[in-house]
């Protein structure tokens, strides 16, 4: 039987007793696998790298080289939450690289998504390569893949994960929860010890806020993207939403209307605001927040986030619309 199929018998993990069987058995079939070398993993801090990140770990220690590239696309505090659980309370060896400039340059003045994509996979594939080369004892490369990604990987956006990467670095690759579902990845997340603003995390995409900056990306924009979602991820947690709805986030269109600050008159961009829910990301409704939350929001995002005026909130299923706008 291929490696890459889940056994029909094999338990699904819905219970941490369960999900402790599988890590001690995981640890062992990491430590025979690769013995005293060494290997490398791309943590985003995601949940999929995190829990490979965690069970590698308790299995090989500090023969594992977490690096973290910052492709300047990330949430507001992300880069710094994932040093702070990793380096600072997981004990791991990390290398963080912050890559910001590099890819903002390369994006510079591209507007089509699917190119926007294709130069950050691109030039995150080089920026790790770089520093695995650096590391002249590198035998495995860990990955993050799980039971959907080896089903679906004919799909059409799995290129933006880091899919090139085996490949390009002549490693063994080392997969130990690639037999698993998204919620069995979850619960073995819980076993180990991560925190649930991890385990829990709603999905964000590879390309990062790229592909909330509609068209091509400037900093400014980019900087209107993270700041209001980090107040629009503030207000959900406030308000009791963040882990019920499947996921949220703000988009800034490149376009600018007229407004009214401090009594002058303003030429700034839109915020508009998404929140759906899903079972598969093939289809989604909207979440129906309470106005006052909405308001609430509105009036925080024009008050605190610079170059914005006006705020919107999408109101489109998936279909007609994307669950992302890019
Ligand atoms: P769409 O926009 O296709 O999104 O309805 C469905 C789900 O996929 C995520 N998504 C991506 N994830 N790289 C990723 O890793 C991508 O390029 C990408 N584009 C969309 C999206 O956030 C949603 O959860």
């Amino acid at each position: 039987m291929s490696k890459n199929k889940r056994p029909e018998n094999m338990e699904r993990i819905t219970t941490e007793a369960l999900a402790k069987v599988f890590v001690d058995e995981q640890i062992e079939e990491v430590r025979a696998q690769i013995g005293d070398k060494k290997a490398i993993l791309a943590l985003s801090g995601g949940v999929d790298s995190s829990v490979v990140a965690a069970l590698m770990i308790k299995a090989i220690g500090k023969n594992l080289i977490c690096v973290h590239v910052n492709h300047g696309l990330m949430r507001k505090g992300e880069s710094e939450n994932v040093v702070n659980l990793f380096s600072g309370e997981l004990n791991a060896t990390l290398i963080y690289v912050d890559a910001s400039e590099r890819f903002l340059s390369k994006l510079e003045g591209v507007s089509d998504p699917e190119q926007k994509r294709k130069i950050i996979g691109a030039e995150f594939i080089s920026v790790f390569a770089e520093e695995a080369k650096k590391l002249d004892d590198i035998s495995f490369l860990a990955q993050g893949t799980i039971y959907p990604d080896i089903i679906e990987s004919a799909n059409v956006k799995s290129h933006h994960n880091v899919g090139g990467l085996p490949e390009q670095l002549g490693f063994e690759l080392v997969e130990p929860i690639k037999l698993l579902y998204k919620d069995e990845v979850r619960v073995v997340g819980k076993a180990l010890g991560l925190p649930d603003n991890m385990v829990y995390r709603q999905p964000f995409p590879g390309p990062g806020l790229a592909v909330r900056c509609i068209g091509a990306i400037t900093r400014d924009r980019l900087e209107a993207v993270r700041e209001s979602d980090a107040i629009l991820r503030e207000e959900f947690a406030k308000n009791g939403l963040e882990g019920k709805v499947w996921q949220y986030f703000t988009v800034v269109p490149d376009v600018k209307s007229t407004g009214i600050k401090n009594n002058a008159r303003s030429f700034e961009w839109p915020v508009v605001l998404r929140a759906v829910n899903t079972r598969d990301a093939l289809t989604a409704t909207i979440e129906r927040i309470p106005y006052e939350i909405l308001e609430h929001i509105t009036a925080r995002i024009t008050a605190e986030v610079k170059g914005v005026n006006r705020v919107l909130y999408d109101l489109t299923p998936k279909p007609t619309g994307t669950i992302e706008w890019e």
